[in-house]
């Protein structure tokens, strides 16, 4: 039985200064490894006494967690604090757990939602039977910049694609109940504006207007909270030159206040305590200060609070009642998850091992990296023909690493690599590119060379991978580059020398399988860019939603937005992806009513995605040239037709001004419905 409110707030009058400040802490799991009552290793690395480890109220882990080793610390600290309640064990369980999806930016060009749910339920079980109570997603930062590594982690450059796929992780992760044993709380992060990183720099500045954050950076985060988030982190960097772990504005008036969230605010890690470096605390009792004031609840890894913030109480320094609420949201949150009856989910590493060995968990993530590679570019060269003879070359042929950033717990090493799944296949023979038909070019970034501070000022193929791609070229046979990627590279000069590229993100533990059976055809690609491939490095930031100009581009006009040296069009598109068959799509407005049907033109089956882009015709404000609507992914036998209707809504052209005002669309709008966001204007609809 979970405690009643009552329950709680006479807990809460039971408890110390002390206590609750320790209840608002966060330290690493590896402080408890080797009992509580010692201040040895980690702890004594550290400088926490015993006294302090037994009163946080929360430890993060970011080593492979076990289930039983998780269980035991759970329970010394349960037994050992004063009023026996239970740590939040935490961790970053991303895009699945020890199984692994392919990366959130992939996921993003599924187009498809149930897959995102799907991720975060198959992520909640596997971390639940790892001993994991809370994870640190979704990411629903909007991402335009590909020199910033964090873009894969995030669902893309849409902040209504962003919102819907957040979404629906949140409600696979969490599901109705998060006390039940295979489910975990969500966290959404990062709030707010990370992605805006200036020259997409990790950790540099951020410069956003009030009316960006109401258009494009919040709708994702109230999404989620809509779906019921349970954590929500701010981000590293500051709005209106004040950082978001203390920002009173952000936290309180727009995040509790505006966007009615009730959970627990965690910061990033270490980010309190980073207030001193940026010189906007002297020292750790005004980070303290600053944050709580704030309203920042727990504070990850930077131990002011547990080390300031009973001090301050007691000298009157700080309001009580402040420590108060925020204990409050973290006995919530460990009540919600069941944690006073139950404060361990799972102690058996049996258990653990059936549960991330689900065939189902395996088939859910190879089904996610089938509808998540993009065909960028195909000349007929794919699928290949059987008995046709392969050479399988480059950095990634032999690779276990194809799993993204963000796998601490997966058995990278035991990933099937592409050159094993190739072998596995009678149908084609490996040989050398010499020998070979065609060659299969397996290349791209390195898997550590994406996420958390992995900027790049040059994402490219690197010189010896064009270098490899020109020698192969000149066998005269066609090469297929299978692209690997946490961002969108820029293969502009590499094009002329593939007969097809397959970007195939960081595909997860089923990704050789998976692209092998896209590279023969028994499956059919069908995923679309979340993100937009840009033609030239000059052209970054770019996505399909930019804001309008005064001067739109004109063919042959001058003094228009334009460069003089680069076109303005990306080279793919958000939004586009290639199938082995082809898609007719005819659409036409009734009244707001777009309907949409769509045949396949082609002779095999396959899947597109339709797209519905909008924009309002005369409007006070300046608003994106094209902003995505709705989407649907439908399959379609050859020649079959379907229909699908897309009701439009006042809200989806909704718009916001710099105090957070809404404007609601009046008049005409434009519609374009087609396979991608460079598809023209049409239709219209009236409100
Ligand atoms: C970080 C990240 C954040 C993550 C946290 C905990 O540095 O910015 O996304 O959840 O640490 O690992």
């Amino acid at each position: 039985m979970k405690k009643t409110r009552e329950e709680l707030l006479a807990l809460l009058a039971d408890m110390s200064i002390e206590e609750k400040a320790g209840q608002l802490a966060q330290i690493p799991i590896v402080a408890c490894m080797d009992g509580v009552s010692e201040p040895t290793g980690p702890m004594e690395e550290l400088s926490l006494t015993p006294e302090q480890v037994v009163l946080s109220g929360s430890v993060i882990s970011v080593l492979r967690l076990e289930a039983e080793a998780c269980a035991k610390v759970v329970r010394q600290l349960t037994e050992a604090h004063p009023h026996h309640i239970p740590p939040l064990v935490m961790k970053d369980v991303i895009h699945g757990h020890q199984t692994m999806f392919p990366i959130p930016l992939a996921i993003g060009a599924t187009f498809d939602e149930k897959i995102a749910e799907t991720l975060g339920e198959c992520g909640a079980k596997e971390g639940a039977a790892s001993g994991v109570h809370v994870t640190f997603a979704p990411m629903v930062d909007v991402v335009r910049d590909p020199r910033w590594g964090r873009v894969m982690e995030s669902p893309g450059e849409s902040p209504v694609l962003c919102a819907a796929m957040g979404a629906a992780m949140v409600r696979g992760t969490r599901g109705e109940d998060i006390s039940a044993p295979d489910r975990i709380a969500a966290c959404a992060k990062h709030f707010v504006g990370y992605g805006i990183s200036q020259a997409g720099q990790d950790y540099a500045p951020i410069d956003v207007s009030h009316t960006e954050l109401y258009n494009t950076y919040l709708p994702p985060f109230q999404a989620c909270v809509d779906a019921g988030v349970d954590m929500v982190m701010p981000a590293f960097v500051g709005v209106d030159r004040v950082p978001c772990v203390c920002n009173e504005w952000l936290l309180k008036d727009i995040l509790r206040g505006r966007m009615g969230f009730e959970g627990m605010i965690i910061s990033d890690w270490d980010d309190p305590r980073q207030l001193i470096a940026h010189g906007v605390a002297e020292d750790q009792r005004e980070v303290a200060q600053l944050c709580l004031n704030a309203g920042l609840d727990m504070d990850m890894m930077s131990f002011a609070y547990l080390t300031e913030l009973a001090d301050l109480v007691r000298e009157g320094k700080m309001d009580e009642a402040k420590l108060d609420a925020a204990c409050l949201h973290v006995l919530e949150l460990k009540n919600n998850l069941g944690l006073f009856d139950n404060p361990v989910k799972n102690d058996s590493d049996d258990v653990q091992r059936a549960v991330c060995n689900d065939p189902e968990i395996h088939k859910a993530v190879y089904e996610a990296a089938l509808k998540s590679c993009v065909l960028l570019k195909n000349e007929g060269a794919l699928p290949l023909r059987q008995g046709c003879k392969v050479a399988l070359v480059g950095s990634h042929a032999d690779e276990h690493a194809i799993l993204g950033g963000w796998t601490l717990d997966a058995y990278t090493e035991r990933t099937k690599t592409l050159l094993t799944s190739f072998s596995e296949d009678s149908r084609i023979t490996l040989t050398t590119p010499e020998e070979a038909d065609v060659i299969l070019l397996a290349t791209g970034e390195k898997q550590a060379d994406t996420g958390e501070d992995c900027s790049k000022a040059h994402p490219f193929l690197t010189a010896e991978q064009m270098d490899e791609l020109r020698r192969l070229h000149a066998l005269g046979k066609p090469v297929v580059l299978l692209l690997f990627c946490g961002r969108p590279l820029i293969i502009t000069e590499a094009l002329p020398y593939c007969s097809a590229v397959l970007n195939v993100w960081f595909p997860g533990t089923e990704g050789a399988d998976a692209i092998r059976a896209l590279v023969m055809g028994d499956e059919n690609p069908s995923g679309h860019l979340s993100m937009t491939f840009p033609r030239a490095l000059g052209q970054v930031p770019i996505h399909h939603d930019r804001l309008s100009s005064p001067r739109p581009w004109k063919e042959g006009a001058i003094y228009v937005n334009r460069y003089k040296d680069e076109s303005n069009f990306p080279l793919y598109p958000f939004g586009y992806g290639l199938s082995y068959t082809t898609f007719q799509v005819d659409a036409a407005a009734e009244s707001t009513t777009i309907t949409a049907r769509v045949t396949n033109t082609g002779s095999v089956v396959g899947e597109t995605v339709v797209q519905v882009y909008g924009r309002i015709r005369h409007c006070s404000h300046i608003r994106p040239d094209k902003r995505l609507l709705a989407w649907q992914r439908i399959a379609l036998q050859p020649g079959e037709c379907r229909e699908v209707t897309f009701p439009i809504t006042p809200d989806m052209l909704r718009m916001y001004d710099a105090q957070g005002k809404a404007i609601e669309p009046k008049g005409v709008c434009d519609i374009a419905v087609g396979e991608s966001s460079d598809v023209p204007y049409t239709l219209e609809v009236t409100f």
